[in-house]
């Protein structure tokens, strides 16, 4: 039911110098709960018909009728409206309830086609913290813009290629050991690779040697490739047990290796275009004129760079994929490179370059500082995921000791407890890390909200809930009313977190609902016997609907019990 829009209809029919969409543009929610539940500010209308805004506040109020709204008054300059309590609250919750977990559903993205780039860990070097956001935040705005009815292909562009695969070639031939590697790849070849730096600081000849391993490797040689490959094979294994635990997938694991026979191309064309210029023996296209620092496609020893291969892969992506939109989800320590990689396409005359988009994050910190997975500091994130699985445990154990599929439980509310703290920050900011107070069930946490949809389903249970008997009316108390409100801006609430690429939107919206249901279970006895029982059991269905599907757009499951 789209109220805002009805709302837009009925003024629009007594106003004759605003559209209708301009009118449902400035209807906004009046900033207290009791001067209404839309708002109508004249303002623009008082600059064209150079009358006062209040006056043409009381005009419109007379005016409009609709069995919807039950009245509607001038409030100074705006025209308020009281939606119909009785009415509206039936609709809404034989609408969700019918609608289950298609309630929400945008049809904005139908028939296009979006392409995510997500996660994207670099080959033997850990899964970084920066990763690890990229993946939870890449992964919601996957799932929400399939909600928006978006066809969505995630793409793993996995560092898998480029000249420290030269350094680990050399690193590996001098110092390393097979079994070393296989029990423990990240971190064996992490080792050699900090290894070759401080070797190669006394002996810089060590750098010319990977340089022209590096080479072979884009040339095909047989000893490096096989290496290549076993370093890419051992670290994917390491990775996969991490996505396991976050019950994360992707479409496609093409990574920057695969675009290695598809540079000549793009090089070529740039090169016809005009578009590249030697600098230091390097081919790079100059950018002085948007005021950006060159963006460097082919070194002088002929190896190829990670922006070639950002260009390389974006066209093969559009032509593979007929994409709307193209995003990145990849820290902001990067957005130079997305920059400059999105102008030389402009410049290269792709008109579906607008699309695309470089979606940024913040850091996650540890005591005020950047938590960093560099050098000796490893922070093992396999590790930090099951102790919050642990604790969460623990915790179970203690709230609900009969629960029977309590390992289960433990890892949706661990792993959720993660995701849920990451997302419900706008991404631009920086996180602070800290177990303990994500795994609060109480405050603004995944376990909360996972939590309240528990307490509702065992609602649900106690009174032996059959939605197919349900007669519902209409609820027309305030603290129903508060929560009906809530569930209402459901589809909004998507459609907002879609277009700005913020799934904290949703997480934030969940946190709302689940404590307007929570006050609402504090007031009101749902289980009394009386004619409204069953309209308060849909509305408590209703909540158990928005909170699983919240909860799921952000890549977090929903027990029944905890
Ligand atoms: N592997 C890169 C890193 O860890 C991120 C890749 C992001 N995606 C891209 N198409 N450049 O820094």
């Amino acid at each position: 039911m789209k109220l805002k829009r009805l709302y837009a209809e009925e003024i629009a029919l007594h106003v004759t110098s605003l559209s209708q969409s301009e009118v449902e543009q400035l209807i906004e929610k009046p900033k207290f709960e009791e001067q209404g539940d839309l708002a109508f500010p004249c303002f623009s209308l008082a600059k064209i018909l150079k009358k006062s805004p209040q006056a043409i506040a009381l005009e419109l109020a007379n005016k409009i009728q609709h069995p919807l709204f039950e009245t509607v008054v001038a409030n100074g300059p705006y025209v308020n409206s009281f939606l119909n309590k009785q009415t509206v609250s039936k609709e809404i919750l034989e609408t969700i309830l019918m609608e289950d977990k298609n309630y929400g559903f945008v049809q904005m993205g139908e028939g296009k086609n979006i392409v995510i780039d997500f996660s994207s860990p670099n080959i033997a070097k850990p899964f970084s913290m920066g990763h690890l956001r990229s993946t939870v935040i890449g992964n919601a705005i996957s799932t929400i813009a399939q909600k928006c009815g978006y066809t969505v292909k995630k793409i793993n562009h996995l560092g898998d290629w480029g000249t420290q695969f030269g350094k680990l070639i050399v690193a590996y031939k001098k110092w390393g050991n097979a079994s070393n590697v296989k029990e423990n790849p990240i971190e064996e070849l992490l080792a050699l690779y900090v290894k070759f730096h401080t070797e190669a600081e006394s002996n810089p000849s060590l750098e010319d040697e990977a340089r022209s391993w590096f080479l072979k490797l884009e040339e095909g040689n047989e000893e490096a490739l096989a290496l290549w490959k076993w370093f890419r094979d051992e670290s994917l294994k390491e990775f996969f047990k991490i996505y396991e635990l976050l019950d994360v997938t992707f479409d496609s694991y093409q990574g920057e290796a695969f675009y290695n026979d598809k540079m000549d191309r793009t090089i070529e064309q740039l090169t016809i275009l005009q578009l590249l210029t030697e600098s230091e023996g390097a081919e790079v296209v100059d950018l002085t004129e948007e005021n950006l620092p060159p963006c460097l496609i082919k070194k002088s020893d002929g190896a190829t760079l990670y922006a070639t291969r950002d260009l390389t892969a974006a066209v093969y992506r559009y032509e593979n994929y007929n994409f709307e939109q193209a995003i990145y989800v990849v820290g902001h320590e990067q957005s130079l490179h997305f920059k400059q990689v999105f102008l030389v396409l402009e410049k290269m005359g792709y008109s579906w370059a607008k699309g695309l988009k470089h979606i940024p994050f913040g850091f996650i910190l540890k005591d005020g500082k950047k938590m960093s997975t560099r050098k000796g500091k490893v922070v093992l994130l396999e590790e930090v995921i099951t102790e919050a699985i642990a604790l969460a445990k623990l915790s179970i154990a203690t709230k609900n000791p009969d629960l029977e599929n309590k390992e289960e439980v433990a890892k949706m509310v661990g792993v959720g407890a993660i995701i849920f703290h990451d997302l419900k920050n706008e991404r631009q900011n920086n996180v602070e890390f800290s177990l303990n107070d994500m795994l609060r069930f109480e405050g603004t946490t995944g376990p909360y909200v996972q939590y309240t949809h528990a307490r509702a389903c065992s609602i649900l249970e106690k009174a032996k809930y059959n939605e197919k008997s349900l007669n519902v009316d209409g609820l027309t108390d305030s603290h129903s009313w508060f929560v009906l409100k809530r569930l209402m801006e459901f589809p909004v609430v998507i459609e907002k977190s879609f277009s700005q690429h913020e799934p904290s939107q949703i997480a934030k919206y969940l946190i709302d609902v689940s404590q307007e249901f929570n006050k609402y279970y504090a007031h009101v006895k749902v289980l009394t016997d009386d004619h409204l029982l069953e309209s308060r059991l849909a509305l408590v269905k209703a909540v158990t609907i928005v909170l699983k599907e919240g909860l799921r757009l952000l890549g977090i499951k929903a027990p029944d019990k905890m």
